[in-house]
């Protein structure tokens, strides 16, 4: 499938990862002291000890080998501080972190020994613990840009690079994706930068089901609240019901009464053909129900992403070969928001559908289950204390996501009751 690099290719593909990441990790936490320190929501972390978090896993994985006994550049309990599991995200701010430009410096020091060991890799060296470290980079600077977007106060990003337009009549259309087996995940021979939750490859069956061709907008969303939506229990679970009610959901997050949204600050007119974003999944599960459809499993979602039924064997992404680019995917952070539906079409499936990389995070129905055969990978703790939990799995990933580490087969998860991510969803229905 994907032609194997030359090591010499491949360790420029990894640096350009590495940088891109850095530059927007350093992009992202260029602000004032107070603002870096700052806990924003119980939910994020202050981003002083994201920027530091990630300076001190990329050490662990590439400079330790992943064994904490090792020395650190940092003293043992200044370390610790960074373990996300000893430290609650709501407790961060009260830690005795390391402020900014130290921070910052630990980083660099810790990237100048790494760029040293990646001048250094070999034909025989296997280059993944170095795409798992940008991976973790780049899906901390999607968090930041959470806590970016339920700060409050004077905006600190601008309003976003420009989209391409959508295109009239695809919201509420769908596709039939017909029964029968595809291959579910990847092996690391044709997606040697794949996390260990997406492997490995394996058949599996799949009855036929109609999806969306495109998310769920925003105009969309709005009938549902003027139905009395969130008023009306039948359309939720009884979770859900029970969450809504609790937490006094009304709309999605960032949403006013007056049929404007707050992003990044700024306060903006509800664009109609956006997906919706900042939804939970008990919200996505509701409107579905009302629409009289339902969510679509991860598994589905999957196959109609990749699948090419006339070949009969997956793509690498769901237009074909060639890496995401801007023509195709709404990816890498600067837009700060969701093109319109419609907007890629030379991103559709061999299906037909569209949007499905970039834009918004989809939730599915699935909970985060190993496939079989699942190994963890050398940051073991990245994925096998989350299976089996109170989770759904949303896949495609964001705008948010870094163009370099998303993948169809990428999969995500979060509780069902969090919507400060940037989380939509597309229908599904049975046939
Ligand atoms: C895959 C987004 C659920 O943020 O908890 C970052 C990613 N893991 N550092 C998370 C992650 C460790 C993870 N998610
Ligand atoms: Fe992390």
């Amino acid at each position: 499938m994907t032609p194997v690099p030359t090591p010499s290719a491949l360790r420029e593909r990894l640096a350009g990862d590495l940088a891109a990441a850095r530059a927007r990790t350093l992009l992202l936490t260029d602000h004032d002291e107070p603002e870096l320190v700052r806990q924003h929501t119980p939910l994020l972390s202050p981003l002083v000890w994201d920027l530091a978090h990630i300076g001190q896993q990329e050490e662990l994985w590439l400079l330790r080998a992943g064994d904490p006994h090792r020395a650190s550049l940092l003293p043992a309990d200044v370390e610790a501080l960074y373990d996300a599991f000893t430290h609650p995200r709501a407790g961060r701010a009260r830690l005795p972190l390391l402020p900014p430009v130290e921070a910052r410096g630990f980083c660099s020091e810790v990237r100048g020994r790494v760029l040293d060991r990646l001048d250094r890799l070999g034909d025989g060296d296997d280059p993944f613990d170095f795409a798992m470290v940008v991976s973790h980079e780049q899906q901390h600077d999607e968090t930041m840009l959470q806590a970016l977007n339920v700060r409050t106060g004077r905006p600190l990003l601008g309003a976003g690079s420009p989209l391409p337009p959508g295109r009239p009549g695809l919201a509420g259309t769908s596709v039939l994706v017909p029964g029968g087996s595809f291959v579910l995940g990847v092996d690391p021979a044709d997606e040697p930068f794949s996390l260990d939750n997406e492997r490995p490859a394996h058949r599996v069956d799949v009855p036929a089901f109609r999806i969306g061709r495109v998310p769920v907008t925003n105009a969309e969303y709005a009938e549902f609240i003027a139905d009395d939506g969130y008023r009306n229990s039948r359309w939720w679970s009884a979770r859900g019901w029970e969450h809504r009610t609790s937490a006094g959901l009304e709309r999605p997050q960032f949403w006013g009464q007056d049929g404007t949204r707050t992003r990044f600050g700024v306060v903006e007119d509800l664009p109609p053909d956006e997906p919706v974003q900042h939804v939970t999944f008990f919200e996505a599960e509701a409107y579905a129900a009302w629409a009289g459809a339902r969510l679509p499993t991860e598994v589905e979602w999957e196959k109609a992403a990749v699948w090419d039924p006339s070949a009969g064997r997956r793509r690498r992404f769901p237009w074909g070969a060639a890496e995401p680019s801007p023509a195709l995917a709404n990816l890498g952070g600067t837009a700060l928001r969701p093109a319109p539906v419609g907007a890629y079409p030379a991103g559709a499936s061999a299906y037909g559908v569209e949007q499905l990389v970039g834009d918004v995070w989809e939730w599915t129905s699935s909970s985060f289950e190993p496939w079989p055969g699942f190994r963890p990978m050398l940051y073991v703790d990245y994925s096998a204390p989350f299976f089996g939990g109170d989770y759904r799995v949303l896949r495609g990933g964001a705008w948010s996501v870094g163009s370099s580490i998303i993948r169809p087969s990428f999969r995500n998860w979060d509780h069902p009751i969090r919507r400060q991510i940037f989380s939509g969803f597309r229908l599904a229905w049975d046939v």
